[in-house]
């Protein structure tokens, strides 16, 4: 049976208010995004796009706080724009996926403007609200994620509301049938409209514990994504991953699974407990297509650590469930910043080359580096919140399509909504189209070969044991194809010996193909992805 498209194929993540502006007012819209849709189709090849949040918005937090779920907010367009957009999108063999944000919606969405209106109002319990304990102090320990405690106090009906982000960002109370019932109606209203999956926004945080026990105190940093200051005072044991998220995910299954056409589901799931992790595909298969796997964002650029983190995953899924690979999004610093720029293109081609779907952000195809913001052009509210947390705007800046004012993304004059990168003149599309080794090139051909090899879209991952000091080495193959893929992490040469005769289908360089003996000599940051012929030439038996 053929596998369905968000397994074989690679989606590209779309930060709306950065690809493209239409309109000169500094800020990328929908008819921006249908107008660069070759980049997407002709240039790179990949096979779907995610859109970040589009929704009417205050933009508390740049759309992750939506005031209405079946609408588009005017900065964007229009929905007759979202339609053109899927459209265009389609009859380009795209798919598209939106960001569907569960857990809050803004302060501003009329369901929390009347449940904030009166203790008896009917949506009252549609958000948490709790009194104060004896004291006055908030009814339990819990944080938001974005500083200070999960709590605000409402003046007007003397009770605190809950939101696990911004004040901005009240919490839905998933338990309240009239919700989950709201919410789903809500992926209805896209599905209907054509889309063919979501995002899902911070998924695990539907599920809390019911009786709201005090999180405990964490005492190690073991298991802590990245730091996020004062938060990582608690273990959140009982503000997110309660089991209860399982019976919404299970839920929103139901309602894709009602549509044709392989509709998707990827969850946004921070969760280092595998077994907890791989828990999101749900027992019977029947959640979450994927939970996304981080565990590559902040690895240390260590060939035997990776190995490590692939194999666990390879390890933790669940008979039939498929894996996939993140490396960066509108959260995390630029993966150039990151690993450093030597290192973006041996990142290209591992997570090009692993087994699962990978998700590409915007901007990494040519290297975009992380901007520094100064902190009076800041957005981020999480970063102007907390002193110590950097800032998400350095990876959401414009994206730079050609050289020169306005970089392609907007009119020359026109101010953009955060700056480009100061290396404008050779981060750009344009440019590194016309620089035959450009990492935009390596994207290119990793992601035609990528393609147009089943091995490399569906076969199996095995890891050799016999790879240098410093060098990743691993097979993908299917029936009688099999490539070895090594890569190079380290800053000097290393030669790995071919265990059969062999062809350079590609290097990392651009610069070399053709037969390969025995051995192999890699350059400093140099990754190849081989063409073996099995059984063919000496070397030590494949394992
Ligand atoms: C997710 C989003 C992030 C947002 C947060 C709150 O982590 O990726 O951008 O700020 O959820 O919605």
């Amino acid at each position: 049976m053929a596998l369905p498209w968000w397994q074989t194929g690679v989606v590209y993540q779309i930060y709306p208010r950065s690809f493209q502006d239409s309109d000169d007012d500094g800020v990328g819209d929908l008819a921006g995004i249908i107008g660069r849709l070759d980049h997407l189709s002709e240039t790179l090849g990949v096979d779907a796009l995610w859109l970040s949040p589009f929704y009417p918005s205050p933009m508390a937090d740049f759309g992750y706080d939506v005031a209405d779920y079946c609408d588009v907010d005017p900065l964007f367009g229009t929905l007759e724009d979202f339609d053109g957009m899927v459209e265009a999108a389609h009859a380009r063999g795209l798919r598209v996926i939106v960001d569907w944000v569960p857990n809050h919606s803004s302060d501003q969405h009329p369901w929390f403007v009347e449940s904030r209106s009166s203790r008896d109002n009917p949506r009252r319990d549609w958000y948490v609200w709790r009194d104060a304990r004896s004291d006055g102090s908030p009814p339990n320990n819990w944080l938001s994620a974005f500083g200070g405690p999960a709590w605000t106090w409402d003046e007007a009906t003397g009770q605190f509301y809950l939101h696990s982000f911004l004040a901005q960002q009240p919490d839905l109370n998933w338990r309240n049938p009239q919700v989950e019932a709201a919410m789903l109606d809500t992926l209805r209203f896209w599905l209907d409209r054509g889309v063919d999956g979501f995002r899902i926004d911070v998924a695990h945080f539907v599920g809390k514990d019911p009786e709201m026990r005090d999180n405990p105190p964490r005492t190690s940093t073991e298991g802590l994504f990245k730091p996020m200051a004062g938060y990582d005072s608690q273990v959140h044991l009982y503000d997110k991953g309660h089991p209860f998220a399982h019976d919404v995910f299970r839920k929103v299954r139901a309602v894709l699974d009602g549509y044709g056409g392989d509709r998707f589901a990827v969850g946004e799931i921070h969760e280092s407990d595998w077994a907890k992790w791989a828990g999101y595909y749900g027992a019977a298969s029947d959640e979450l297509h994927m939970p996304f796997n981080f565990s590559l964002l902040y690895v240390p650029w260590d060939a035997a650590e990776i190995r490590r983190r692939v194999e666990a995953l390879e390890a933790a899924l669940p008979a039939g469930a498929w894996p996939n690979y993140v490396l960066g999004n509108h959260d995390e610093p630029r993966i150039a910043t990151r690993f450093g720029p030597e290192r973006a293109r041996l990142a290209a081609m591992l997570l090009l080359t692993l087994r699962g779907t990978p998700t590409l952000y915007y901007g990494d195809e040519i290297a975009m580096p992380e901007v520094a913001i100064p902190r009076d052009l800041q957005n981020d509210p999480w970063a102007l919140r907390v002193p110590d947390v950097p800032t998400r705007d350095g990876c959401r800046t414009p994206m730079q399509w050609a050289p020169g004012d306005g970089a392609g993304f907007t009119t020359a004059g026109v101010e953009p909504w955060l700056p480009f990168t100061p290396d404008l003149d050779t981060h750009n599309v344009a440019a590194q189209l016309s620089d035959q080794r450009s990492l935009l090139q390596l994207y290119r051909q990793l992601l035609r070969l990528r393609r147009s090899e089943p091995a490399l879209h569906l076969g199996g991952f095995a890891a050799r044991d016999d790879a240098p000091d410093g060098v990743l080495a691993y097979h993908r193959r299917a029936g009688d194809a099999d490539f070895l893929v090594v890569l190079n992490l380290t800053d000097d040469g290393r030669e790995a010996t071919i265990p059969s005769a062999g062809a350079i289908e590609l290097s990392t360089h651009l610069d070399h193909a053709g037969a390969a003996g025995a051995r192999v000599a890699l350059r400093p940051h140099e990754g190849m992805i081989l063409r073996l012929t099995p059984g063919v030439g000496a070397g030590p038996a494949v394992p």
